[in-house]
């Protein structure tokens, strides 16, 4: 089968002819490359369980769970972010994925369980129009600097790693492509070479650039829709406003010790 893909905007693209579940190296291939390009996939139509969900990942590398997460009961590798018997909506704000860990995943995705009626999408912002379209003097400024990212809103064992350092601009091993690597302003404590202050300016004034409206893609989700996406030039959020009936996801994150930057 022919793969089919039609592009979204200002970032992802859909893909049709890909059966999730374990791929062929050569797909896998195509589908980072895609990925090192168009940030997000969607593939509508994947009527498959979680472990086909798992092999699928799998094939891109190693699946690693978030510690402090909840792991499907019958799929320990992933997580589920549900809302189901919560009372009050959760909060998300755009970050990248566990960005407190040295080598944090390359890829997340997630699998659509149950759709609510209602609302529910997952926000992608595009990193790599965000750093192009920033002042050169802006881009010169930040171009060298490091930041310290550590863990929030999550309880971890002793021990576990917690606090990692990454450069604020990225080159994306596979396009060559330059991105902004942000995550929320709590995520991101210190920047190389700057006072607390400007440093926590630095980081609001990117993401409050990055994530601008026409910078970002809004995914709609339709029953049996899995979305994968590259950590490494997108940041990403759940919107929970306004949501009507459940909403059950299974998310798995996949790294790339070799390539991850
Ligand atoms: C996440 O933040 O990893 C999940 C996004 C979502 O539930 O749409």
């Amino acid at each position: 089968m022919t793969i089919e893909i039609t592009t979204r905007h200002p970032i992802g693209a859909q893909v049709r002819g890909v059966r999730v579940g374990p791929l062929d190296p050569t797909v896998v291939a195509h589908l980072r490359a895609l990925l090192a390009v168009h940030g997000v996939l969607v593939l509508p139509g994947q009527r498959v369980d979680d472990e086909d969900f798992v092999r699928f990942l799998q094939s891109f590398g190693e699946l690693v769970f978030t510690t402090g997460e909840t792991p499907v009961p019958h799929a320990p590798l992933l997580n589920v972010i549900t809302n189901v018997g919560r009372t009050r909506a959760p909060r998300s704000s755009f970050h990248v994925d566990t960005s407190y860990l040295r080598c944090p995943p390359a890829y997340t995705a997630l699998r659509a369980v149950t759709v609510p009626e209602c609302g529910g999408h997952t926000l992608f912002t595009n990193q790599f129009n965000a750093y192009d379209t920033l002042p050169r003097d802006v881009q010169a400024r930040i171009r060298q600097r490091v930041v310290t990212h550590v863990v929030t809103g999550l309880d971890l064992d002793e021990g576990a790693e917690t606090s990692a350092q990454h450069p604020l601009v990225l080159r994306h091993p596979l396009s060559g492509r330059t991105a902004l690597y942000l995550s929320t302003r709590q995520r991101c404590r210190e920047v190389s070479g700057m006072a607390p202050e400007a440093a926590a300016e630095l980081i609001d004034e990117l993401l409050t650039h990055s994530t601008r409206p026409d910078n970002v893609f809004r995914h709609q989700w339709q029953p049996d829709d899995v979305v994968i996406w590259d950590n490494r030039c997108v940041m990403h959020k759940a919107d929970h406003d306004g949501v009507v009936g459940d909403r059950v996801m299974h998310r798995g994150t996949v790294v790339d010790r070799a390539a991850w930057r």
